[in-house]
């Protein structure tokens, strides 16, 4: 495989895994998923976390998947190498492991003391890939293995962090998120 086929297949297989925090930032709002609780002194989890952005960024996470697929047979005609067609189990995984690595990064941020919307470097910019990588190899391991090679996985976990603090910086800008990170 050449890089740019190891790129493009890496950011198209992990486009339904980025879409679900950037979603839940627009759909934020509601309750919190731990309901307010606290423990040993600090939230569970925090306000930053609620069932209305979850819900929605999973779904987002899925419909894009959808999308993708639908627009894949064109976009294969152009291309010199295959790029992954998402069936459900991989969609929604790649999408609720997003989603399940910003909430256990939050519950690490909690117990270290950090507010919401705290900074935790490397933390918040890798939690969701490796949920999303983790669930998915776990519940559709063919289809990850076909995939996600040792080369993708490589280009993944340096392509995403680029990614996720220029496109957060862009969302702050457009006052869409409260920080830059
Ligand atoms: N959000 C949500 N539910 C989620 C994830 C995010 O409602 N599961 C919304 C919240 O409005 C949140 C915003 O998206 O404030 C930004 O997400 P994020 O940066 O992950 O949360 P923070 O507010 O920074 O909180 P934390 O410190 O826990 O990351
Ligand atoms: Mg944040």
């Amino acid at each position: 495989m050449d890089w740019l086929a190891v790129v493009g297949t890496a950011f198209w297989a992990m486009l339904p895994a980025y879409v679900p925090n950037n979603a839940a930032v627009l759909a934020g709002g509601g309750r919190p998923i731990d309901g307010g609780r606290t423990w040993r002194g600090h939230r569970l989890l925090g306000d930053g976390k609620t069932w209305r952005g979850t819900a929605f960024g999973v779904a987002a996470g899925v419909a894009l998947a959808l999308v993708l697929d639908a627009v894949r047979p064109a976009l294969l005609s152009l291309l010199w190498f295959d790029l992954p067609h998402f069936p459900f189990v991989p969609a929604l995984t790649l999408s609720a492991g997003a989603m399940f690595g910003d909430v256990t990064a939050s519950f690490l941020k909690r117990r270290t003391g950090r507010a919401r919307g705290a900074a935790f470097p490397i933390l918040d910019q890798l939690d969701f890939v490796v949920g999303a990588l983790v669930l998915t190899a776990l519940a559709a391991p063919a289809w990850f293995g076909r995939w996600f090679t040792w080369p993708v996985v490589l280009a993944v976990l340096v392509l995403t962090p680029l990614l996720h603090v220029s496109t957060n910086w862009v969302a702050f800008r457009l006052h869409l998120k409260n920080e830059p990170w």
